[in-house]
């Protein structure tokens, strides 16, 4: 749900507003208490609450705070076409497109769709009281786990030290003020005399509308195609060959030609033995987002935590309807993590291996093409300029934790006593975003 600031005098008031949301967010550890709760025992959970801030806000009302992330102060409207590859303008997105800025982001969620949507609204009402205006909502749904074309979602996180029982990844790649390698000193891009951004994290959210028919069409009449070079080639295995898992998250293999539906999906997998892709192509949107050891040598893996859900009803029940993917991922650096995976490899024909990212990447001008191994060799698959993802909307965001939300009732103390070092380095940060922004 974006929120936007709709009169100038009104900052002051809407981050006091956000600041009294604080008791009502809520933590990784009920989260999981909660949902550990359910499994003995099935129960409606009360609305769970998420805010993301928008750097207007940040910056208009914490002016002594400076998150030090380019792409973070740079916004997604203004780095959509260059860094991410968008072709759509961002003048027709749904949610904070040009000159409509996001400087709140809720997400609401509970096992209740009634429940969501009046508590939903009622953070609408008081919101607007406060002097903020609501911009198009959007309701998600976990279809099952799956996203629109069908593939089960989510199956593939980082595991965190300290969170999960194996933590293979430090907590600072996700949250600010902890190592992002064992043994080093905290990850913390900050200037923030006051702890406003302690234990905070980036969030990215990425509307991304999803054109079901076009790719299935696509994946028919390419399977079609191939049947000479590929006999009996199904439009679902080469929708797998092009995500790298089967519609049940059943990661490829060579040999498969159906769904093996194993349940749950296998995520303990990696590509060192499939140099040329002959088990899962080198295109493929997993393999191009995480290469699991694969060809190159890619030394650090850069992890989000995704949390994306899908918008929009099922395409065999309304095929015209907007649907799509609410992709949400929460890391330390988007400028190093979403950003550097988006632009340096899903939207590569060659890093981190060679071949488009048919299912999500983009490509400069050039139609998107992949290398699938065929029984008898190689295939050159090719996808047309026409994209079935088109972005709709987004925004990058701080996360704050409970207690860092709280201290946005508060206006920063006087300029006077900041010290050189936070000015210069906000003045630095300045000089290379106006340089960018030329
Ligand atoms: C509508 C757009 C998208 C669709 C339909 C989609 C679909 C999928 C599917 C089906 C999976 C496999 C399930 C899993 O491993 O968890 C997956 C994995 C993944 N996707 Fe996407 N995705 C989309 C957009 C994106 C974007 C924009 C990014 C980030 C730049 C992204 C990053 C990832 C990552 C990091 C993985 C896990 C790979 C791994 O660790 O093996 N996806 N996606």
């Amino acid at each position: 749900m974006p929120l936007a600031v709709a009169d100038a005098a009104d900052f002051q008031r809407a981050s006091a507003w956000v600041a009294s949301l604080s008791p009502a967010v809520t933590t990784v550890a009920q989260v999981r208490t909660q949902r550990e709760a359910m499994k003995s025992a099935p129960a409606t959970v009360s609305p769970w609450l998420c805010v993301g801030i928008g750097q207007r806000l940040l910056s208009k009302t914490q002016s002594d705070v400076l998150i030090r992330d380019e792409a973070f102060n740079g916004g997604m409207v203004k780095r959509a076409p260059s860094v991410l590859g968008d072709k759509s303008d961002p003048a027709g997105w749904r949610v904070g497109g040009t000159g409509a800025p996001v400087d709140v982001l809720l997400i609401v969620a509970s096992n209740d769709e009634g429940a969501t949507a009046s508590r939903a609204q009622e953070l609408v009402t008081s919101a607007v009281a406060a002097g903020l205006s609501a911009g198009h909502r959007d309701t998600l749904r976990r279809l099952d786990d799956r996203e629109h074309f069908g593939f089960r979602d989510g199956i593939s996180q980082p595991q965190v030290a300290g969170f999960d029982d194996v933590g293979e990844l430090q907590p600072g790649n996700f949250v600010f003020g902890y190592p992002k390698v064992a043994g080093s000193e905290p990850f913390w891009p900050v200037v923030d005399p006051r702890g406003l951004t302690d234990n905070g994290s980036l969030l990215v959210f990425r509307r991304l509308a999803q054109e079901v028919g076009a790719f299935r069409a696509f994946c028919a009449s390419e399977a079609m195609r191939l049947a000479a070079q590929w006999p009996g080639l199904t439009a679902e295995h080469l929708g797998a060959l092009i995500v790298g898992r089967w519609p049940s998250g059943t990661p490829v293999a060579a040999g498969q030609t159906s769904d093996p539906g194993q349940f749950p999906p296998g995520n303990d997998f990696d590509f060192k033995n499939d140099s040329n892709g002959a088990s899962c192509p080198l295109g493929a949107h997993i393999r191009k987002i995480n290469p699991r050891n694969g060809p190159k040598d890619v030394l650090e893996v850069p992890r989000m935590l995704r949390r994306g859900v899908p918008f929009g009803p099922l395409y065999d029940a309304a095929p015209e309807a907007d649907r799509g993917l609410a992709f949400l991922a929460f890391q330390s650096s988007v400028k190093s993590q979403f950003e550097f995976l988006t632009q340096h490899w899903m939207n590569s024909d060659l890093n981190p291996g060679r071949g488009n990212d048919l299912l999500v990447g983009r490509s400069d001008g050039a139609a998107r093409t992949m290398k699938i191994q065929g029984p008898a060799g190689p295939i050159q698959i090719s996808a047309p300029l026409a994209d079935w993802i088109k972005p709709t909307g987004g925004a990058y965001l701080f996360a704050p934790s409970k207690s860092g939300l709280t201290k946005f009732a508060t206006p920063p103390a006087a300029f006077g006593l900041w010290k050189a070092q936070q000015l210069w380095a906000i003045t630095l940060d300045s000089v290379k975003q106006s340089l960018f922004d030329r």
